[in-house]
């Protein structure tokens, strides 16, 4: 095949045998997908060599930027010694060793202590489900099982994962999901029912915490989850005393904080991780996407002193009988140590809170120059626009609405990979992202929104 037959070869055979996540296997036939080549820093490039500035990053997770040596060689040199051996009882490897000290050190002001591994963000979820139960039944208190979490939270789609996850849209066509998962209502400073200040906000939001907790009865619930900035849900930064809070509920109640750092974990956020940005220790950390960068797949649940304490006892339920083919994969431990180093070596988590901050700004330039945004936001390096028929109503866009539809390709034909989500338009680029990126990105967003905006 010739350079040419190849490429058509993959748009002729993309939507043949292949669905893809998050899509209606109709719409890849009549609108087919983006086909990416090859990725280098914060650039990636099309099947026909088109290069765009990955908005995305990856999918919020590339953090290091595409094609790094560093990753690239440590993985090379793992695969010349173990590619793959398991973990379970009685085996271990070098790079999951070295992997759970590196970052029980990076979250010893959180104090976590222990760790186990998975492949990804769902599997981080439920290992932190299936514990913190298990840890409860360790405790004697056996009928603590339920598991709190906000509406509009995502927490992965495995079927605990999307039972914590809050949004309609995820659920759906898979419900019933599993029972004892209940959703509370998220502190949104642009779209809720009661009030503009922020502190107030935060102070209702706990509020309904606390009571469902003492509805339902503190005896009968394990943990609440949370993401510290809701990501897939829309980048809702909560108000900064609504976290704080959140911890004396759960304190008040003995019930497990876990907080859910797939997407905040490792410097996003602009904190090295989005609960340290709040100021607050979780029981449990949720780790995925930044931990690698996405070179291999790899996630991780991280527990403090007080949940590990549980498994010190005699007790015949003590077994974790809970684990993954996959879990400490040498490719993806050995990668995410290499990555770690950059992450702190190059400072990166300063890096997405100074970018972050002037591309925040910039949106504030858009939003003066296009009466269809009603909002924009951010923190570090996640970042939103929020588009409205009415800024005054805060009508939201149709998913369906031509001027939704239209602004992804919009963007592509200006060199920009966007992810539009609804009515919003979600930006996480990696960390490595510059201020001229920024502004590159600026004249990509003000002109595809001029192109097909209404009126
Ligand atoms: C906050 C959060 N938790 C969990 C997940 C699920 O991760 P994965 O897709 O790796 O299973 C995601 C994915 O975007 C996420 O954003």
């Amino acid at each position: 095949m010739d350079d040419q037959a190849a490429v058509n070869f993959l748009k002729e055979n993309n939507a043949r045998h292949y669905w893809h996540p998050m899509a209606d296997p109709k719409a890849s036939e009549t609108d087919p997908p983006l086909i990416l080549t090859k990725g280098d820093g914060f650039q990636v490039w099309d099947v026909d060599g088109k290069p765009y500035l990955d908005l995305m990053g990856g999918l919020w997770n590339v953090n290091v930027g595409h094609n790094r040596t560093e990753v690239k060689d440590a993985i090379i040199a793992q695969m010349d010694q173990l590619s793959y051996h398991n973990t379970f009882a009685g085996l271990a490897n070098a790079p999951s060793i070295e992997l759970s000290v590196k970052l029980t050190d990076m979250m010893a002001p959180e104090g976590m202590d222990k760790v186990m591994f998975g492949s990804g963000g769902s599997d981080a979820n439920e290992t932190a489900f299936k514990l913190a139960r298990q840890y409860w039944k360790l405790m004697d208190q056996a009928e603590k099982v339920k598991v709190f979490s906000l509406k509009n939270g995502y927490h992965g789609m495995q079927f605990g994962a999307l039972s914590a996850s809050g949004g309609i849209v995820w659920r759906r066509a898979y419900e019933p999901l599993m029972p004892g998962f209940f959703q509370i209502d998220n502190p949104d400073p642009y779209r809720n029912p009661w009030t503009d200040d922020g502190q107030e906000l935060g102070r209702i939001c706990a509020g309904i915490l606390d009571r469902e907790i003492q509805h339902q009865g503190p005896g009968t619930v394990a943990a609440f989850i949370a993401e510290p900035i809701q990501g897939a849900g829309g980048m809702i930064i909560p108000p900064d005393n609504f976290w704080p809070l959140v911890r004396e509920v759960c304190d008040k109640h003995d019930v497990l904080l876990i907080a859910d750092e797939v997407v905040t974990g490792f410097g996003r956020s602009g904190a090295l991780f989005g609960s340290r940005g709040w100021g607050v220790k979780p029981d449990i950390m949720c780790l995925a996407k930044g931990i690698n960068s996405g070179y291999v797949p790899l996630g991780a649940t991280a527990f403090n002193a007080r949940v590990a304490a549980a498994w010190e006892r005699d007790h015949p339920l003590a077994t974790i009988m809970h684990g993954y083919t996959y879990a400490g994969h040498p490719l993806a431990c050995a990668a995410a140590v290499a990555n770690l180093d950059i992450v702190i070596s190059e400072n990166l988590t300063a890096n997405a809170g100074l970018v972050g901050a002037h591309f925040l700004g910039r949106l504030e330039e858009l939003k003066d120059r296009h009466q269809v945004i009603g909002d924009v936001r951010g923190k570090g390096l996640m970042l939103a626009i929020e588009f409205v028929k009415d800024r005054t109503t805060k009508e939201p866009f149709a998913p369906n609405d031509p001027f939704i539809k239209a602004l992804g390709p919009a963007c592509l034909e200006r060199g920009a990979l966007v992810r539009v989500q609804g009515h919003r338009m979600v930006l996480s680029p990696p960390l490595i992202f510059t201020n001229e990126a920024v502004d590159e990105a600026f004249e990509a967003l003000d002109g595809a929104i001029a192109a097909v905006a209404p009126n």
